[in-house]
């Protein structure tokens, strides 16, 4: 027996312990929810990434200065580009946001971001850590809102995906225990699946949705997930008029696919891997994850991005310009909505699902037999113009 090794496990678990208890001390003395009309200016931060994020960012930017033009000229709001996410700046710098770029965001209490690429092992780059994940950590952006919807099939879901915990939390500091033996840290806090649960609730009331599920695999991963799906039951009682349930990941990844029982669904709340995967697999019905957007929720700073990657083998294979914008613009119609700019952010989301999912007449393939992303943005722009804009949804939508 290895006992060296495994008293080195030993203090390395113990050393991650002393880190997540500290961690808890700082969530459960957080100052509470920002007031963003207090802001003056209100600064937007955008993070173009690298890959085809730096493509879609540029149209995606351009959709919101349109947008909050008079904003703007006034002075209310402020749209700056924050430089330095990509990855071969994170690569040399040998860490997922180098210290400067990340205290540039920090100046930014709203933030747009492209798809960066997360290197993994036997990858050209070094194994750094995601910088998705490290933005979600050091700022604390625990909720991950992720809505589907497609009207015509009369689905409409809208996932909080639980960001800074789970098999995330420590998904750079499992270690290789001997020759054999690796192991990964899953993580479920008290405070962390609170501030989740609680905020999916929140949600359901304030927009009268009927019923919140919880999903995990509470049956196997008992203590972990076992907590989760206890604190979602505690936090229900505060909400007597919404109903409630729970599936394990496995078959609700099934029953998404069921045309019988998948419109039933409405909030549902998650762990962040279940969230991650469970997401995917949803966008994937609206159109694709090009077609979805995704917001991180903290109480002093939000991030808005695509759920995708950055696809770097569109950019070598030069099909960079017709990477699909979609994604990244309705983050950004989620942005407008979350900065008290509600109507604004309705406009942008009825014109994407006319141009992407009704009239179709603009289609990205990803390359040249489609259109390019800069012409779909064209378009969806002069739908937001248009002042027949909603008239011509509800059509869609009631057809
Ligand atoms: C997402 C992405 C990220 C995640 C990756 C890029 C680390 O898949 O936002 O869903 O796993 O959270
Ligand atoms: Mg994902």
């Amino acid at each position: 027996m290895d006992y060296a090794a495994i008293n080195r496990a030993k203090e390395h678990f113990g050393k991650l312990l002393e880190a997540q208890m500290k961690r808890m001390e700082k969530v459960k003395t957080a100052p509470g929810w920002i007031d963003y009309s207090k802001l003056s200016p209100l600064k937007i931060g955008i993070l173009a990434g690298d890959g085809i994020g730096v493509y879609i960012a540029a149209q995606s930017k351009r959709v919101l200065e349109f947008l909050l033009r008079d904003e703007v000229k006034s002075g209310r709001v402020v749209i700056d580009d924050i430089e330095g996410l990509t990855i071969e700046n994170r690569a040399a710098h040998g860490c997922a946001v180098p210290a400067d770029v990340m205290d540039e965001i920090k100046k930014y209490p709203v933030t747009l971001k492209g798809p960066t690429t997360t290197p993994r092992k036997g990858d050209p780059w070094p194994n750094i850590e995601s910088c998705n994940v490290a933005v979600r950590k050091e700022l604390d952006l625990f909720a991950n809102v992720r809505p589907v919807r497609i009207p015509k099939q009369g689905i409409d879901w809208i996932f909080f995906r639980e960001n800074t915990e789970d098999l995330y939390a420590l998904g750079s500091n499992g270690i290789d225990v001997d020759a054999d033996i690796s192991i990964d840290f899953k993580l479920i806090t008290a405070p962390g699946s609170d501030r989740i649960c609680r905020l999916a609730f929140e949600h359901a009331k304030k927009n009268n949705r009927k019923r919140v599920t919880c999903v995990t695999k509470a049956n196997v991963v008992k203590t972990t997930d076992g907590r989760f799906l206890e604190n979602f039951y505690r936090i229900a009682k505060e909400y007597p008029g919404i109903e409630v349930d729970d599936w394990y990941i496995d078959i609700m990844t099934a029953k998404l696919v069921d045309e019988k029982r998948r419109r039933d669904f409405q909030v549902l709340v998650l762990p962040n891997l279940y969230g991650d995967i469970l997401t995917d697999e949803a966008a994937e019905f609206q159109g694709g994850v090009g077609t979805a957007g995704s917001a991180n929720i903290g109480k002093q700073y939000a991030m808005f991005e695509a759920i995708h990657g950055s696809a770097p083998r569109m950019v070598t294979e030069g099909r960079a310009q017709y990477a699909d914008p979609c994604s990244m613009i309705r983050a950004a119609a989620m942005l407008l909505a979350h900065i008290g700019y509600t109507e604004i952010g309705k406009n942008l989301e009825m014109a994407l699902d006319i141009t992407g999912q009704y009239e179709k007449k603009m289609v990205i393939t990803g390359r040249a037999t489609g259109v390019t992303g800069e012409a779909f943005t064209d378009y969806v722009m002069d739908w937001v113009k248009n002042p027949k804009l909603k008239e011509t949804w509800e059509g869609y939508v009631k057809a």
